[in-house]
C-alpha cells in the first residue's frame, strides 16, 4: 500500500480508533512475519519508520491533522503503542538476521553437519607402525636420522672403504656439486637406514636397543618390485655379551609376533661390510604354512631381512667419539628389512608403484 493511499478515519470514537489502528497493526504483523534477510529488515524499517517517507509518520500526519482536538490524545497514545510494536518487531528480526550478519534462512540447526571424510592409514605406514610396535614391546626405542647423508655415515663408518666394491651394490643418488669436498663430507641420499646406527651410538653410550624406520633412496629404475624411494626398518642392539643366539632369538620372536606364532625362521650366511658374521633370514611362508604357494614362489620360504653381528671395525669408528664402544668389552647385532616388500606381501600388492601413486581407488581398499 502506498503512503498516499492512507484510509481516512471513520470517526473519533474509541471503537473506531481501535479498529483503524488494528488494521494497521495487522499490516505490520503480516509484513514482519515475512522478514528473512538483513535487507528485508532494513526495508521494513524504512517503510514504517523512515523519517521522511515512513508510513507511520504519514498516517500520523493524516489522522492527526483531520482529528478534533479531544481525539488527538487518544490517537497519539495509539500511535505510541503501534510504534513500540514496530520497534519490537525490528528488534526480534534483527536478532535473527541483521544482528548476527547471517541470513535467518541460511541457518537450519536441524540439518546434518558437513561430514568430514575420515582418512585411513596408508598400507605402508600401517606396516611400518606394526613392525616398530613389535620391537617397542621388546624394549626398543625409536630412532631417526637425516635422509640427506654424508658419505662418512652412509658408507665409510659402516666399513665401506672408499672404492670398495660393496658401494656399487647400493646404486647411490649423490647430491650435485660436492666434488670439491673431501669424500667423507660429500652429500648423498641415504641408501639404507644403517647410518642411523652410527649416529645413535655417537649420541649415547652403550647399552643401545633401537629401532629405526625410515625412507631410503636408490638409483633404481621403477618396475613392479623396484622404486627409487623405499623404506627400511633397521634394528641395533649393543650391550655386554650380546651373541648371535640373541640375534636369532630376537628376530625369531619378532617374526612370530608380526606374522603369527606358527612362523619359523632360518638363517643363511651372507655378507654386509658392517656385520660379521652376516646372515640373510628367511621365514616359513605365513600364507601357505610352508607347503608352497604363489606368494612364496612355491618354495615354502620367503627371504625377509639381512642381519649380523656388528663388525668390530664399526665400533672402531664410533669409539672415536664414544670410547665406551670398545669392541673388546661390548658386542651387538643389527638387522634391516624392507617395509615396502613386507607390506606388498602382507596385502597382496603386485606393484610397488601403487604405494606411491596416491591413487584413491587403490588406497580406499585399506580404509
Ligand atoms: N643396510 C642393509 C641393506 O640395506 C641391511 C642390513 C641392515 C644388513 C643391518 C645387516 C644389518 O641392505
Amino acid at each position: 500500500m502506498q503512503n498516499d493511499e492512507i484510509p481516512p478515519l471513520g470517526g473519533w470514537s474509541e471503537a473506531e480508533l481501535d479498529q483503524a489502528f488494528a488494521a494497521v497493526a495487522r499490516e505490520v504483523e503480516e509484513w514482519a512475519s515475512g522478514l528473512r534477510s538483513a535487507e528485508d529488515v532494513e526495508q521494513f524499517r524504512l517503510h514504517w519508520l523512515g523519517r521522511k517517507q515512513g508510513r507511520l509518520k504519514a498516517i500520523s500526519d493524516a489522522w492527526l491533522k483531520s482529528a478534533p482536538a479531544e481525539a488527538k490524545k487518544q490517537i497519539g497514545q495509539r500511535f505510541n503503542t503501534l510504534k513500540a510494536e514496530i520497534e519490537r518487531r525490528l528488534e526480534l528480526a534483527g536478532a535473527g538476521s541483521a544482528g548476527n550478519g547471517l541470513d535467518a534462512e541460511a541457518i537450519d540447526v536441524t540439518l546434518p553437519g558437513t561430514r568430514r571424510r575420515l582418512g585411513a592409514e596408508h598400507p605402508l605406514i600401517r606396516t611400518w607402525n606394526e613392525i616398530v610396535a613389535v620391537f617397542q614391546r621388546m624394549g626398543y626405542s625409536v630412532g631417526v636420522g637425516p635422509e640427506v647423508e654424508t658419505d662418512y655415515y652412509n658408507f665409510e663408518s659402516l666399513n665401506f672403504p672408499p672404492g670398495h666394491p660393496a658401494r656399487d651394490t647400493q646404486d647411490t643418488l649423490v647430491i650435485a656439486g660436492q666434488e670439491r669436498k673431501p669424500l667423507r663430507d660429500r652429500l648423498l641420499m641415504r641408501t639404507h637406514t644403517s647410518p642411523v646406527q652410527i649416529r645413535t651410538m655417537e649420541q649415547q653410550p652403550p647399552p643401545v636397543r633401537i629401532i629405526i624406520p625410515g625412507k631410503v633412496h636408490r638409483n633404481d629404475a621403477a618396475d613392479a618390485t623396484h622404486y627409487p624411494i623405499f623404506h627400511q626398518v633397521e634394528g641395533l642392539c649393543v650391550d655386554t655379551n650380546i651373541t648371535f643366539g640373541d640375534l636369532k632369538g630376537t628376530l625369531d620372536a619378532a617374526m612370530k609376533a608380526f606374522f603369527g606364532s606358527s612362523v619359523k625362521t632360518r638363517f643363511f650366511p651372507s655378507f654386509f661390510p658392517f656385520t660379521e658374521p652376516s646372515a640373510d633370514v628367511q621365514i616359513s611362508c605365513p600364507f601357505c604354512g610352508g607347503t608352497g604357494c604363489r606368494k612364496c614362489k612355491h618354495s615354502g620360504w620367503i627371504e625377509l631381512l639381512g642381519c649380523g653381528m656388528v663388525d668390530p671395525a664399526v665400533f672402531g669408528f664410533v669409539s672415536q667419539k664414544q670410547p665406551l664402544y670398545d669392541p673388546s668389552r661390548i658386542s651387538g647385532f643389527a638387522f634391516g628389512m624392507g617395509i615396502d616388500r613386507i607390506a606388498m606381501m602382507k596385502y597382496g600388492i603386485g606393484d610397488i608403484g601403487l604405494l606411491y601413486s596416491g591413487d584413491l581407488r587403490f588406497l580406499e581398499q585399506f580404509a
